[in-house]
């Protein structure tokens, strides 16, 4: 089955629903049992992991989506937390404990970043941020005591594809490979076939894809440690709600089409833009010539339409009067929406391991489905901003 049916079939049975093409929305916090005997055993065997039990656990359409995203991404088994951001930080507390270390990639999505560097560190665990480009040199930082590789590929705001099957290879040294897959929205990107244990992916972005909703995954290669990462978010009392995982599951029916037209949109405003020559850089590795490239191209089957542009000027006022009046760029975080973003990026504000040192200024842009004739007009005339505000 090709990944377009996938999206289309998974975690759905419209024979159970009545005929309805869609799960409905299960809002339940109770679930009633016949007796008290079938009461006592409802957390019994895999009920506790995969049955409707109490609306904290999951429901039926929340349980519909895991199932589909597991599916996609190819997966033992899967959870749905609420934010993007706590199934980063569920996956890490579900694995870490005292003692235990974390090699970290310094391209990591900032907030990440943070959560060890202000929780785990709390809870004595210790974090060293590696070069994502570090390839199996990161058996070289292995510590009898790290526990996670955490990879983020490509990574946040600047795009660093990482080698992961490489990487993978810290296998041998005993610790687990975490990715965070969100740039592939799964689609792109088969976790397990390149090695990792566990994949996490901020589901707000292309699988919602409508930027009204919030909602993280967190998928496991094998059943134990799928269990294990459950386990971890229901002792939290942490998932995804069930009118948010109908968003998500919805959205996940048309996700293949609306990335195969953003990437198409991206690859031609990224390859203009590198032609401009306000930019000194295109971040996008499915441009060739990207440094990141070759490996894209042999791990990736394609691209979202997230990137970022080193500016030649780092004139932060200049580049402000360019931005403000794009038509369509709008300024706002998150991306995977059917708009078009851009935000300023600071990386030599996050970056520990490998320091940013270029002075240009860094904009990320995620492009919509408008379009890419109107995208372009409006970047060519912000660019005519930025000349009159630099002369
Ligand atoms: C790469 C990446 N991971 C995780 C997250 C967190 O997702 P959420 O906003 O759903 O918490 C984001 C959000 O921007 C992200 O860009």
């Amino acid at each position: 089955m090709k990944d377009e049916t996938r999206l289309v079939h998974a975690g759905r049975d419209p024979q159970r629903d009545g005929g309805i093409v869609n799960p409905p929305v299960s809002r339940a916090s109770t679930v009633l049992y016949p007796t008290l005997d079938a009461f006592a055993r409802r957390h019994a065997g895999d009920a506790k992991y995969r049955a409707v039990r109490y609306g904290a656990y999951g429901v039926a359409n929340t349980l519909a989506l895991a199932d589909a995203i597991a599916e996609l991404e190819g997966g033992a088994g899967a959870v749905v937390t609420s934010t993007g951001l706590s199934a980063v930080a569920l996956a890490l507390t579900a694995l870490v404990g005292q003692g235990d270390h974390v090699l970290m990639t310094d391209s990591a999505y900032g907030p990440t970043r943070a959560f060890c560097d202000e929780v785990l560190t709390r809870f004595g665990v210790e974090t060293t941020y590696y070069d994502p480009l570090i390839g199996a040199g990161i058996a070289g930082l292995i510590r009898p005591n790290t526990r996670v590789v955490f990879t983020e590929s490509p990574g946040s705001l600047t795009f660093e594809v990482q080698d992961i099957p490489a990487i993978a290879a810290a296998h041998r040294h005993g610790a687990l490979v975490l990715m965070d897959n969100t740039w592939s929205a799964g689609l792109f990107f088969k976790p397990f076939a390149h090695g990792v244990d566990v994949s996490i992916q901020a589901a707000t972005k292309y699988i919602a894809g409508h930027s009204d909703a919030v909602i993280g995954t967190i998928t496991a290669r094998t059943e134990a440690l799928f269990r294990r990462i459950k386990d971890t978010t229901m002792a939290f009392g942490d998932v995804a709600a069930p009118d948010t995982s109908y968003l998500a599951l919805r959205g996940l029916r048309s996700m293949a089409a609306r990335l195969r037209q953003q990437q198409t949109a991206g690859l031609q405003i990224a390859g203009w833009l590198r032609g401009r020559p306000e930019v000194k850089r295109v971040l996008y590795p499915a441009l060739p010539g990207d440094p990141g490239h070759a490996i894209w191209q042999r791990d990736f089957t394609g691209a979202c339409s997230l990137f970022s542009i080193v500016l030649h000027t780092g004139d932060e006022a200049a580049v402000a009067r360019m931005v403000d009046a794009y038509r369509y760029f709008k300024i706002g975080a998150s991306w995977g929406g059917f708009e078009s973003l851009v935000i300023p990026a600071y990386p030599a504000q996050l970056r520990t391991a490998v320091p940013w040192t270029d002075p240009g200024f860094v904009l990320r842009y995620h492009v919509g489905l408008e379009a890419p004739e109107d995208l372009r007009a409006d970047l060519e005339e912000g660019f005519e901003r930025l000349r009159q505000a630099l002369c």
